[in-house]
């Protein structure tokens, strides 16, 4: 990609979850990148090539990208001007009243807007609100605009952006153009769509898969209340039966993505996706429904409850939207002493998982880590809805 500018292209939010890999990504297919973002914390460790959180495989490509001096970051938005494509990753959560938050995102729009010059392409990557695009277009006024979701499994994108399909989509020829020769660096299939489309694969693809974890959540539930483990069943039912292969296992469903965008396609649909509305209260009632059946059997009050894994999902050290602070505030409201353990999360709160163990009369698995899985938890009373779940 020949051209005046000095980057290739400068990612908005390029320290974050999202943009990080997937500057790496591009920094290592030989565009000169810049990560643009306001986390001072990430761009120490970023600069001396030290990834910022768990994400398989990012480690060496980083420290190669910077090595290769393909990859700059900048806390301010000058690199916006020099920048042919504008890649915009920045998060976009959801407000206390569950609305989304979208303020701060299209402030941001605003502040980009002011460093645009001539022949530039603004890609969106965010998951954003159905109609943000058109929003961005008013503000922007320029018609440069694509938007291409991101579609990655958290902690796997450098993996799975090389397999993935790209669902491309934009506001003007040129700006879908230039998208698609941006990643088809990366992709190995484009999908084209329009905005409206775009905007509702993503979340329909989040929903979806929210909804799966939530009803293998109620047939966890409904296997609970009649003292059959759910998990036996399930490799039962899927043992050489390809039309149930997708039942997932029980388990905490939450995190950035999966609730949030379910919460958002609801409130787009005026509060009228039934499915989803069903999905978000079986998974965020799931903490609820643990405790309640511990108490049926134990009295909570006084005994030492630790939930080992803090983490929103396995193998990876992000907490946003666990369930596992969900369960501890239950638990706390019942009188139990809470301990808490994560292999990946730094807190100084959490205590070793020998530590907890040896400490807690009920142990509760939060995040099932693959090195839980080797533990020998003795005579304790053990919680894993993920496995062996009768009776406990
Ligand atoms: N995390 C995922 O696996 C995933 C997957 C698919 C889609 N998404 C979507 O991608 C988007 C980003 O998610 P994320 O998990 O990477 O979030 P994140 O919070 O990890 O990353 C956002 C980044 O934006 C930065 N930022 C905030 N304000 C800024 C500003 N004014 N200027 C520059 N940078 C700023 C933050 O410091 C942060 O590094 C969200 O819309 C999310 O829903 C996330």
């Amino acid at each position: 990609m020949k051209n005046k500018f000095k980057y290739d292209l400068c990612i908005v939010g390029g320290l974050g979850r999202v943009g990080l890999p997937l500057g790496i990504l591009f920094a290592n297919k030989g565009l000169k990148v810049c990560l643009n973002d306001i986390n001072t914390k990430h761009a120490e460790l970023v600069k001396k090539g030290i990834m910022p959180f768990k994400e398989k495989g990012a480690q060496s490509l980083l420290k190669k990208s910077i090595n290769n001096n393909k990859l700059d970051i900048s806390l301010n938005y000058k690199c916006i001007s020099d920048s042919k494509c504008i890649i915009i990753t920045l998060g976009t959560p959801l407000d206390k009243r569950r609305n989304p938050e979208m303020k701060k995102f299209l402030k941001v729009i605003n502040i980009i807007k002011k460093s645009l010059t001539k022949n530039q392409t603004i890609i969106v990557r965010s998951s954003v609100y159905p109609g943000t695009c058109k929003k961005i277009l008013k503000i922007i006024n320029k018609r440069n605009i694509a938007y291409c979701p991101e579609r990655i499994k958290q902690g796997y994108s450098i993996k799975e952006l090389e397999k993935l399909p790209q669902i491309i989509s934009g506001f003007s020829k040129k700006a879908i153009d230039q998208a698609s020769i941006l990643f088809k660096k990366i992709s190995p299939k484009i999908i084209y769509s329009t905005v409206s489309e775009a905007e509702l694969i993503k979340f329909f693809t989040n929903a979806w898969r929210y909804i799966q974890f939530a009803t293998a959540n109620e047939f966890f539930m409904i296997c609970q209340d009649l003292n059959i483990d759910f998990e036996k069943i399930r490799k039962m039912m899927i043992d050489n039966y390809p039309r149930a292969k997708n039942i997932p296992k029980a388990g905490f469903a939450a995190g950035p993505c999966l609730y949030k965008d379910t919460v958002q396609l609801n409130t787009f649909f005026k509060n009228n996706f039934f499915l989803g509305n069903s999905a978000i209260k079986i998974n965020e009632g799931l903490p609820r429904y643990i405790v309640k059946k511990l108490s049926l059997k134990y009295n909570l009050k006084n005994k030492v409850v630790g939930i080992l894994g803090m983490a929103f999902k396995a193998n990876i050290d992000d907490s946003r939207n666990s369930l596992s602070y969900k369960l501890r505030k239950i638990l706390k409201s019942r009188g139990s002493h809470v301990i808490c353990s994560d292999e990946y999360i730094n807190d100084k709160n959490f205590i070793s998982k020998e530590k907890l163990i040896n400490k807690s009369d009920i142990i509760i698995i939060g995040a099932l880590h693959d090195i839980y899985k080797k533990i020998n938890f003795r005579n304790k009373i053990l919680v894993n809805i993920w496995d062996h779940n009768k009776n406990y």
